[in-house]
């Protein structure tokens, strides 16, 4: 099957809104995966100004393709590695991601982080990822706010560090997500969430990165998303007032009620 090519800019000029579900480990099989995604299959279709992707556990990924077929849904893989193919047990490439149909790539959580996983080795998931036509949501994120300003350090460099291989021209196929660790939920969707001032500064803050690093026309264009205990409750002050793009979400994602009511939020800023 051959993988769609996601634009994330809006035919209006704008940036399109992005609604990415992060399913993470769940749910526990594929029958479950199967309802969960025709109900969000079903309520994306309301919302056209969306983009909403399904970042499902890459072993329900081929099932969940047939359902999507002729729909605007994407799907989304939670993690990929750099090599095309080889002795790499366990990994999954870009090309046979998008060889299964899927569009876009979370690179970079912060649970694979604490897992182990390094800057460097973001850096060279995002090129491949890149390479392979996907589109890449980038996690950037600190575990922990200080009085000083240290946070957006550890955010600076996660993005310098992750990008560096990155060419301007690649940049149509980026989305950012900030996802500060403190604010990810336990897996209901409801820990400790960033205001919206919060969300703004940071997001001010990654287009002044951006900018830097290629131009301001093109920083511009890349989505910025947030992610951390979004839920039906907060989801519309978030879009309204931090200047995002749309959301990663866990725990919310699970419940079709919440995810409808965050898409919707999204749909109607
Ligand atoms: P949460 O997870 O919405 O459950 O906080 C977000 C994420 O980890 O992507």
């Amino acid at each position: 099957m051959k993988a769609n090519r996601a634009q994330p800019i809006g035919s209006d000029g704008g940036r399109k809104r992005l609604v990415v579900a992060n399913w993470k480990m769940h749910p526990g099989t594929c029958t479950d995966a199967k309802r969960l995604f025709l109900e969000i299959k079903r309520q994306a279709a309301r919302r056209v100004r969306v983009e909403t992707v399904v970042a499902a556990p890459s072993i329900y990924i081929s099932e969940l393709a047939k359902l999507a077929a002729r729909s605007p849904i994407r799907l989304g893989a939670q993690n990929v590695f750099w090599e095309k193919e080889g002795a790499y047990t366990g990994e999954v490439s870009a090309a046979q991601l998008a060889s299964v149909g899927v569009t876009h790539v979370i690179v970079g959580h912060s649970e694979r982080r604490a897992l182990g996983e390094r800057d460097e080795q973001v850096a060279r998931k995002v090129v491949a990822a890149l390479k392979g036509k996907l589109v890449v949501v980038l996690c950037v994120g600190e575990s922990e706010r200080d009085a000083t300003g240290g946070y957006l350090s550890v955010v600076e460099s996660q993005l310098r560090i992750a990008l560096a291989g990155v060419p301007k021209t690649a940049l149509r196929q980026l989305s950012i997500a900030y996802e500060p660790v403190w604010a990810i939920s336990a897996g209901d969707g409801r820990g400790k969430t960033a205001t919206p001032g919060d969300v703004q500064e940071m997001t001010i803050f990654i287009r002044k990165i951006l900018t830097s690093l290629y131009t301001r026309p093109s920083a511009e264009r890349v989505p910025v998303l947030y992610g951390g205990s979004v839920n039906e409750d907060n989801a519309a002050g978030l879009m309204e007032e931090s200047m995002i793009d749309g959301f990663l979400v866990g725990g919310a994602s699970l419940k079709p009620h919440a995810f409808a009511a965050i898409l919707t939020a999204a749909n109607e800023k």
